[in-house]
């Protein structure tokens, strides 16, 4: 069958690392980056936070606890939260064993570290600040880093990096301080909010629960800042039949914690 393809939307969505290949390692770690590449896929998804000492790294929850050894290294810091802690005491955190013995070890990385790991992959980055209101200035660190580690050239720029946030806030700051930056608003904001979230959002970024084909089709209509339809990538997606489902909808992205099982859903090759 010749499929045709419908405005702003790709014919085959891209399939997205969720915080790595996260069902199979440790999730935001050197790891995940490199499974989520052994299966084939092209971009990944990270969440980035800052150390007490303003290093960059790359972890999830706001606190420590649930993927590392921190509370038994660290037993006096409850509630481990990422901004108490310095660079160099998470720097001896195991981030790898609470997930399985394969992996006792493996570091909770810098930014540096991760960008470095996805460029050498030749793998996309799709980037989440995470909690920004407890990161006053976090946005203007993140694109110094991102632009001393060569992400934010021209060939890049299109095609290699969106940073993403659920704070429309954070994402205005990111625009207005590097307006070629492609952008992601997760959630679903309600279809009359879009017209004044295309003014920087590239891309809506919702959770496939309330998602429907007329919700796509509403936000592909919208042009972005960059000038073309706007896109919708969709979490977290983690069997065949919601894949499919999903890819009916017409979504640009699929973001999952099983590449392998989405793309055996999606693709013949
Ligand atoms: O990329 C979408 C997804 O990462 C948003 O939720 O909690 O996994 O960061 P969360
Ligand atoms: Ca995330």
């Amino acid at each position: 069958p010749v499929h045709s393809a419908r405005a702003g939307s790709a014919l085959r969505p891209a399939v997205v690392a969720h915080r790595g290949a996260s069902a199979v390692a440790p999730e935001n770690t050197l790891e995940a980056v490199d499974r989520a590449a052994s299966l084939g896929t092209l971009w990944v998804e990270n969440d980035v936070q800052r150390t007490r000492d303003g290093e960059l790294v790359v972890v999830h929850d706001d606190s420590l606890r649930r993927t590392t050894d921190v509370e038994e290294v660290f037993p006096g810091r409850a509630p481990w939260r990422v901004k108490d802690f310095t660079a160099a005491e998470i720097a001896r955190l195991d981030a790898g064993s609470w997930f399985g013995p394969d992996y006792a070890g493996v570091r909770v990385p810098t930014l540096t570290q991760y960008v470095d790991r996805v460029d050498r992959n030749h793998q996309k980055l799709l980037l989440e600040i995470k909690n920004p209101e407890i990161y006053p200035g976090i946005e203007q660190e993140v694109l110094k880093l991102l632009g001393d580690e060569g992400w934010l050239d021209e060939r890049h720029l299109a095609n290699r990096l969106i940073v993403q946030s659920f704070s429309a806030d954070c994402l205005q700051t990111v625009h207005q301080l590097v307006p070629a930056v492609r952008i992601g608003l997760l959630g679903m904001p309600a279809l009359s909010d879009l017209p004044r979230f295309s003014v920087f959002a590239d891309q809506i970024n919702p959770s496939y629960h309330a998602l429907s084909q007329a919700y796509v089709a509403a936000v592909h209509e919208l042009t972005g800042p960059h000038g073309r339809p706007m896109k919708v990538f969709t979490w977290t997606v983690d069997d065949a039949a919601t894949a499919r489902a999903v890819a009916g909808y017409g979504v640009d992205g699929v973001i999952t914690d099983r590449p392998d099982v989405v793309r055996r859903a999606l693709y013949w090759y």
